[in-house]
């Protein structure tokens, strides 16, 4: 059976720590988790392992993931509320992976966009682990019995997947096998689009880097990024994410961080120009990030401190994924060590 909980639902998700994170990470997922964590039982890790699905360098891996853990918690990720912990830290995460790997299909892990996409940058040497990631993110959602996965428009795809083979593994091995997991996608800022190319996601590698904000970009790099941010040739402000990308990407970025309607934010925009938009979402993001970079600062000064943090948690994680890794050994058949259970 699922580790008990209480009646309280769990919630998972993570961040590859991949170059810098950025405002769409921000706005996207970790904004969410932090309103989710006060009702739910909380997992949010840094996935390292995801991360070297694409070379690595070692120290930049190292300082990234350091960087997505302080922000996390300079974001208001509440470690007395929720698990924070680092993916590699957990071995069970590769040891459900292998399982499911052997669930899926070449099929259906075929159909996966962000595969498609990034193959395509990969070259002739496809890295095996950029085509079974999907299934790495799967055992991460399953391991925990998650029931919600707080993520942006682009994983939703990949949490569907994993709903379909907890399916197929709840109906060969019973309905208790695992919890099946839903996606949580919030309407604002879902897909945070880049300023250069705003019908592109804004992405932590993106070519080119004025496309997107990074949290710790300073105050004058991001007010020159939105300055330059991509719109159109009209000039009036209205949302229209089919002839309006850019404009519509500014408004949703005000939305999301001022808890504002779209229509309210139109509404003060009539007779303004597109300089005003800009300008005023600059502001908005430099005032949101400022106190989170500080304590970011703050935090990673105190690597003593990260690692008590993640120590704690990553033995809370632990102990629920081990349970997991043990119903599921025991129901397709391997034998478990005595004094396992
Ligand atoms: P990753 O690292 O690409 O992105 C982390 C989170 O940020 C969201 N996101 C965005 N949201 C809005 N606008 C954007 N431009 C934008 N860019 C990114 C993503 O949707 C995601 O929620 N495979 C995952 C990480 C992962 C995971 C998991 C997530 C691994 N295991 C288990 C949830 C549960 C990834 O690569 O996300």
């Amino acid at each position: 059976m699922a580790a008990d909980h209480g009646s309280k639902q769990v919630i998972l998700s993570g961040i590859q720590p991949t170059n810098r994170l950025t405002l769409g990470n921000y706005l996207g997922a970790i904004k969410n988790w932090v309103k989710l964590q006060s009702d739910a039982a909380c997992y949010f890790m840094v996935v390292d392992q995801h991360a070297i699905t694409v070379r690595q360098d070692p120290s930049e891996l190292r300082e990234a993931t350091w960087f997505a853990l302080a922000s996390y918690i300079a974001a208001g990720i509440d470690a007395e509320k929720a698990s924070i912990f680092i993916q590699s830290q957990v071995p069970q995460h590769a040891q459900l992976s292998w399982i499911l790997n052997c669930y899926a299909y070449v099929g259906e892990l075929s159909r996966m966009t962000q595969y498609k996409d990034k193959s395509a940058k990969a070259g002739s040497n496809i890295p095996v682990g950029l085509f079974t990631y999907p299934l790495l993110m799967a055992a991460d959602i399953l391991l925990y019995d998650s029931h919600l996965v707080p993520v942006g428009e682009d994983q939703k795809q990949h949490v569907e997947l994993t709903r379909d083979i907890a399916e197929r593994m709840n109906s060969l091995y019973g309905a208790d096998t695992f919890v099946v997991p839903k996606p949580f996608i919030a309407k604002i800022a879902a897909r945070v689009m880049d300023l250069q190319t705003p019908t592109a996601k804004m992405s932590k590698s993106a070519v080119n880097e004025n496309g997107s904000i990074f949290l710790n970009d300073t105050p004058k790099q991001i007010e020159n990024k939105f300055k330059r941010a991509m719109t159109d040739s009209e000039t009036e402000i209205r949302f229209d994410i089919e002839q309006k990308p850019g404009v519509s990407n500014l408004l949703s970025i005000q939305a999301a961080i001022t808890g504002d309607s779209i229509e309210n934010l139109v509404a003060r925009y009539v007779g303004k120009q597109y300089g005003h938009l800009k300008l005023d979402t600059a502001a908005l993001v430099i005032q949101e990030l400022e106190p989170l970079q500080k304590r970011t600062q703050e935090l990673l000064q105190d690597k003593g401190e990260l690692n008590r943090i993640l120590k704690k948690s990553a033995e809370a994680a632990q102990a629920h994924a081990e349970k997991t890794v043990q119903r599921v050994y025991e129901r397709i058949g391997f034998i478990l060590p005595t004094g396992a259970r």
